[in-house]
């Protein structure tokens, strides 16, 4: 240790000697003691300080103990940090590696298979060896897919020829036999995927109580309807999984999105629901909610007077690759995930300003509708 100063106090007994002293831990700290050489206090941070009576030159900074025993701990602690890490990455890749393909043979039906999301979760489950049920509202569509992926045997892993299931979520008669249908495929399903859905683009002011229901009833009442045709099964098997795809936007409303927002909320509020009351049957309930996912969801949204919105929006058209998230729904079948976030670090946080912060959370939204405003008028 360095001593660079050092103050002697005048005639006073009962003064402090002060030494201003340099070490690596604490550059310029003080070291405070009485004439008779005890230590009062000092600033030294992880040392201890011993100070002695020095002969007619008065007190000197005398040991510091505790130094080469911390260095030795501190120098000690960046390999401790990196092996704990690397320990961390290799358990969570051990993880991911060690994961049960529970999707192989098993009956899985996605809706939406159409396109976007649907579509991928199509590719991906069938290369994980499902025996898929595609639902969508175009035949033609869906069957260009069932053709594309086909059965193969390779030896590696058998995959089965997708069958085809056509009803439009909006019309729950129509959904109800659909559940009927689907059963009848294979006799039971064993995951069930309710992703379809629609997007919408308005002000409330300008919106049709018409359009906020045709919105709900894809998005919401469609996916309780389908999921509550195949229930039953479900519970009489005690087994059975339904995924449901929501969205950020079922945690938090953005504005211009009120309908969209209110479905997925609903959507979210519904499977918690579900979730705690089949856990005792032994069936898994998962909510996903992504972030902006690049498909043509937004070109296809609807506006307040119930036309086409028509636009690829930027935030849409930068969003995730729908194969990644294919992937992680597949990940959150294989780990039972009961709730899953897909979304980067400022929706993410967003999330919890809601909870935590709601003042703050209202105010930037009602910035967001400002700028959205002025936008629109410009
Ligand atoms: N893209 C995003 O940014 C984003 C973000 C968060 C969550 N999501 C959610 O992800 C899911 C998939 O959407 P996507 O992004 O893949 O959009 P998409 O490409 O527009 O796909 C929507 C799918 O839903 C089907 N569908 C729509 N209305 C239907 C109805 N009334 N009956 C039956 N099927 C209907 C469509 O089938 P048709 O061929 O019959 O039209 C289509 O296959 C949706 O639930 C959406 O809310 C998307």
């Amino acid at each position: 240790m360095n001593v660079l100063s050092r103050t002697t106090p005048d005639d006073d007994p009962a003064a402090l000697v002060s030494f201003r002293v340099n070490c690596c831990s604490t550059p310029g700290a003080f070291v405070h003691c009485g004439l008779d050489g005890e230590l009062v206090s000092s600033t030294l941070l992880l040392f201890r300080v011993g100070v002695r009576e020095c002969g007619t030159s008065g007190l000197q900074v005398q040991c510091v103990h505790l130094s080469r025993h911390m260095e030795r701990v501190t120098s000690g602690l960046g390999p401790l940090v990196l092996g704990s890490v690397g320990l961390m990455v290799m358990y969570y890749v051990m993880q991911r590696l060690r994961v049960k393909n529970r999707v192989q043979d098993s009956v899985v039906v996605i809706t939406g298979a159409s396109s976007g999301l649907g579509k991928e979760c199509a590719r991906i489950f069938h290369a994980a060896g499902a025996r898929l049920i595609l639902c969508g509202r175009n035949p033609a569509r869906l069957h260009e897919l069932a053709e594309e992926l086909g059965e193969t045997t390779d030896g590696k892993r058998q995959t089965y020829a997708p069958r085809i299931v056509t009803f439009d979520l909006s019309n729950m008669e129509r959904v109800a036999v659909a559940g009927e249908e689907i059963l009848k495929c294979y006799g039971h399903v064993d995951v069930l995927i309710n992703n379809a859905g629609i997007s919408y683009r308005g002000s409330i002011v300008d919106t049709h109580v018409s359009v906020q229901r045709e919105v709900m009833e894809t998005n919401y009442f469609g996916p309780v309807a389908l999921t509550q045709a195949i229930l039953p099964s479900m519970v009489q098997r005690c087994s059975g999984h339904i995924v449901t795809i929501s969205s950020i936007q079922g945690r938090i409303a953005i504005p211009y999105r009120s309908a969209y927002a209110a479905s997925k909320h609903a959507t979210q509020a519904y499977f918690d629901c579900l979730r705690a009351e089949v856990e005792s049957f032994g069936l898994q309930v998962t909510v996903i909610s992504p972030g902006y996912i690049k498909t043509n969801l937004s070109v296809n949204a609807v506006t307040g007077d119930g036309s086409k919105y028509g636009v690829m929006d930027k935030t849409t058209a930068t969003g995730r690759d729908p194969v990644d998230v294919a992937y992680s729904v597949l990940m959150a079948v294989n780990q039972r995930q009961k709730d899953v976030l897909l979304a980067g670090p400022l929706p993410s946080v967003a999330v919890y300003i809601r909870t935590l912060w709601p003042a703050l959370f209202f105010k930037l939204m009602a910035s967001r509708a400002r700028k959205e405003q002025r936008l629109k008028e410009e």
